[in-house]
């Protein structure tokens, strides 16, 4: 019979990297992908923990299986794998109250998926790997990319940060960096096949310190500076960076290296000092203040978007307005709002002064109102503009009109037609609204030479 599969993903940028790489792996091995969950006989999910309501979702969607499962028996497969799955708890709830599971793996074992599967068939015994955090990396596996001119690559992995809300740091392990020439080979390789805009990924790519075989060291914007040569690739960009960290050097960046966008995600977390004490982020409001300043002389025109966490434990409400009072100064063009979410194994775990849920749903929702205003102001300014877009394809409407992003990231949508995916467009901007643009094509480059 043939063996099909469906991966369903949740969480962040590495997470939707690490299925790239493990539908690359099983198609390796001759798997092949399903249209949908139902119609894969594999069924893999790639979890998340950043949140309760991540978790939430998953074993929502995990427990619809089990009817599935009771009826094909060995037909049918069960994968789980992700951050959840290096939370010891989670492995044992698992184990206790869906034994049914087939699969469970974690994140520093990725490229084992083939191999336990082997094993499962070949020995009728349920799989359970899950290796503690370790030094090396593992290079040099595939990925089966989910876009064709645009691709995430991996810088780092892991984080030392212990920033006292999060549970990155116990599902991710300590940070590590991949020597540079395995980035440029990597990103090389990408042009060549056609990819035009690379995303790298990293926790906290502003400590990014590679390691070349000669012992040399390489930060973030050295990195960046040597992937300008690489020929064929049009655009560069980066998730996250920390303030604590954030360089004049990587500032400077912005002006020295034109393929980098101008654009960059720098999450406060909160406004107020007191509490970004209290969540560990080594950053004043003032310090942050300062850096938004000094990004914007550098580059006027760059676009800034943030995380914020609402209701963390002790934020009075003189915080939380510190809070609104800094998006009112920074004014960002967006901001990812979340509402606190105690994570077992996290310091802010045992704080005792945690806010109560109405009090919490009551500032997201005032916070919410704020942002999107500066958000809709902010796209209001573009009208009029002509910008340089990379078409990405079919927007998500499903209206027949196509996408693309802004050099600042901005999603634009006009008319367009499948074979300029990929290409440059200068596009008029003549409508905007909260998280979007429209426009019309006025030129358009294919990139060919
Ligand atoms: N490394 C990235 C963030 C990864 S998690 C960084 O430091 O920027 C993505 C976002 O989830 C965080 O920026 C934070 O805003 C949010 N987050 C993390 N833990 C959370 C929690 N326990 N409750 C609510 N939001 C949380
Ligand atoms: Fe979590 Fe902080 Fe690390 Fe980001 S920097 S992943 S918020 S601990
Ligand atoms: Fe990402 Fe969620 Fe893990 S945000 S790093 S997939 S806990």
């Amino acid at each position: 019979m043939e063996k099909s599969f469906h991966i369903t993903t949740f969480g962040c940028q590495m997470n939707e990297h690490d299925s790239e790489t493990l539908v690359g792996l099983l198609l390796e091995k001759g798997y092949v992908q399903a249209e949908d969950r139902n119609s894969a006989n594999i069924v893999i999910f790639n979890t998340c923990s950043v949140r309760e309501n991540a978790d939430k979702r998953f074993f929502g969607t995990l427990g619809q299986l089990k009817k599935r499962k009771m009826e094909e028996g060995e037909n049918f497969t069960v994968c789980v794998c992700g951050c959840m799955m290096q939370q010891q708890h989670v492995v044992d709830t698992l184990k206790a109250k869906y034994p049914w599971v087939d699969v469970i793996f974690g994140t520093h074992n990725l490229h084992q998926l083939p191999q336990l599967l082997d094993n499962l068939y070949k020995e009728k015994e349920k799989q359970i790997s899950i290796l503690p955090d370790r030094e090396e990396i593992v290079e040099g596996l595939p990925a089966k990319r989910l876009y064709h001119h645009k691709a995430l690559v991996n810088i780092m992995y892991g984080c030392n940060n212990f920033c006292t809300y999060c549970i990155v740091p116990y599902t991710r392990g300590r940070e590590k960096s991949r020597a540079p020439e395995e980035i440029l080979r990597e990103i090389r390789n990408l042009a060549d096949d056609g990819v035009r805009e690379v995303m790298l990924l990293g926790q906290n790519v502003n400590s990014y310190r590679g390691k070349s075989a000669d012992g040399s060291l390489t930060d973030f914007s050295a990195l960046l500076h040597q992937l300008q040569e690489v020929k064929g690739l049009e655009r560069i960009r980066f998730m996250t960076s920390h303030p604590k960290d954030l360089s004049d050097d990587l500032i400077q960046a912005f002006r020295d290296c034109p393929k980098l966008g101008k654009y960059i995600h720098l999450p406060v977390q909160a406004g107020s000092s007191r509490v970004l004490e209290r969540m560990n982020r080594r950053y004043s409001r003032e310090q942050y203040l300062k850096l938004v300043d000094k990004l914007r002389s550098a580059v006027p025109d760059i676009a800034i978007s943030t995380d914020i966490i609402v209701g963390f434990p002790g934020e009075t409400e003189e915080d939380f307005e510190e809070t609104l009072r800094l998006c009112e100064e920074v004014r960002y063009d967006s901001a990812f709002t979340f509402l606190y979410s105690v994570r077992k194994g996290t310091p802010a775990e045992h704080y005792e002064d945690q806010i109560p849920e109405e009090v919490k749903h009551e500032r997201f929702n005032r916070l919410v109102e704020v942002v999107n205003r500066i958000s809709a102001e902010k796209n209001a300014a573009y009208l009029g503009r002509t910008e340089r877009v990379l078409v990405e394809g079919p927007g998500k409407n499903g209206d027949g009109t196509f996408c693309g992003r802004t050099e600042s990231y901005k999603l634009v949508n006009f008319a367009g037609s499948p074979e300029m995916t990929g290409c440059l467009a200068d596009i008029k901007i003549t409508g905007s609204n909260t998280f979007s643009l429209t426009g019309e094509i006025v030129g358009l480059e294919t990139g060919e030479e």
